[in-house]
């Protein structure tokens, strides 16, 4: 059979790890893959090549996609899905391997509800699937965090300034507890739990009365607060507003700076987050899941997607996944223990 896979969303790191961990797998077992390029953009446009175990020598250690990617949603598009699977069709693909979030994943159950063999992997830096304990990306990036805010500590405390750090995190703030958590932040702010401006003005008053002269408050970018005026911004394919042109860090900062009268500065670290290497958690679990989910497809599963539960490869419907995990109330109140 040939299996053809496609990466879709934003690109995250170890996606080359799990591309290549696919090949491998189906060629080992004696099948063929292709590659489609730039998401669901490539299904429609039938850009869609021949890949090799020598095409993907070497990728494992690469941030990126060697597949490219887009926010194309094929649901969007006139006869989207039908043209999306008449290309695959006249490519000879038996089954696609999607890889992505909850949109790519959302075309994917689509498809496969409407008889095209689909299997999933979970992508997103975000780690909002529900039903996986791990999605590609997120490891890399809360750790990318927590260098940053490391860094920022020290600048922070030599100025005698609040530094407010805008992490990625539209509807939910995995990235900004857990790497706020790893990287001391002071105060953490996500879109799951409201807190308001007076609130954060009051903390930082109070952690400047007891002699602590800077601090770190690291801010989800779908935080909505009122007194903290954000811009707009252009809409996607899947409805999604482009929030780094929101801008809630500078307006944040602008705001505790009038309250307070701290100097205050921010850091948006924007899609730094998603680039360049893996970690090795992201390359192992990544290699895993990608092998599996060539099993799968080889096996001819189809509205599948193999994720990690409990330190293990655990295989659930795709529909399993598309609702929003939000960061529990417990570990959110973890980091108010701290600052
Ligand atoms: O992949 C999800 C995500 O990282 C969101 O957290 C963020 O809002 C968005 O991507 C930014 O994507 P883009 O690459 O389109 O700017």
């Amino acid at each position: 059979m040939r299996i053809g896979m496609l990466t879709g969303g934003g690109d995250a790191p170890g996606l080359n790890a799990a591309i290549r961990a696919v090949v491998r797998a189906a060629h080992q077992a004696g099948h063929r893959t292709s590659g489609i390029r730039n998401g669901w953009a490539g299904a429609l446009e039938g850009r869609i090549d021949e890949l090799l175990p020598r095409d993907v020598r070497g990728i494992l250690p690469l941030g990126g996609t060697v597949l490219g990617t887009s926010r194309t949603n094929p649901l969007k598009e006139a006869d989207g899905l039908q043209r999306a699977m008449g290309q695959l069709t006249s490519h000879g693909i038996d089954a696609v391997v999607a890889m992505g979030g909850d949109d790519t994943l959302s075309v994917a159950t689509a498809l496969h509800e409407t008889g095209y063999p689909v299997v999933g992997v979970p992508k997103t830096i975000d780690n909002d699937l529900s039903a996986t304990d791990f999605c590609i990306g997120f490891d890399t990036a809360v750790g990318i965090v927590a260098e940053a805010l490391d860094r920022l500590h020290t600048t922070a405390s030599a100025h005698h300034r609040v530094m407010v750090v805008e992490v990625m995190g539209r509807d939910v703030g995995w990235v900004a507890t857990m790497g706020g958590l790893a990287g001391g932040a002071d105060i953490v702010l996500i879109p799951e739990y409201h807190v308001g401006l007076d609130e954060v003005v009051e903390h930082l008053r109070r952690r400047r009365g007891e002699g602590e002269d800077s601090s770190v408050v690291v801010v989800a970018e779908g935080v909505r607060m009122a007194g903290v005026e954000t811009g707009s911004g252009v809409t996607d394919a899947f409805g999604h507003v482009r929030l780094s042109e929101r801008g809630v860090g500078d307006a944040l900062s602008r705001a505790i700076e009038a309250a307070t009268g701290f100097e205050t500065r921010v850091t948006v670290l924007g899609h730094l987050q998603r680039g360049g290497t893996p970690s090795t958690v992201d390359r192992i679990w990544a290699t895993r899941l990608g092998a599996r989910a060539a099993e799968l497809a080889i096996d001819h599963c189809s509205g599948v997607i193999p994720v990690r539960r409990d330190g293990d490869v655990a295989v659930v419907p795709l529909a399993d996944v598309l609702e929003q995990r939000r960061v529990p109330k417990e570990l959110y109140e973890l980091t108010r223990l701290f600052g």
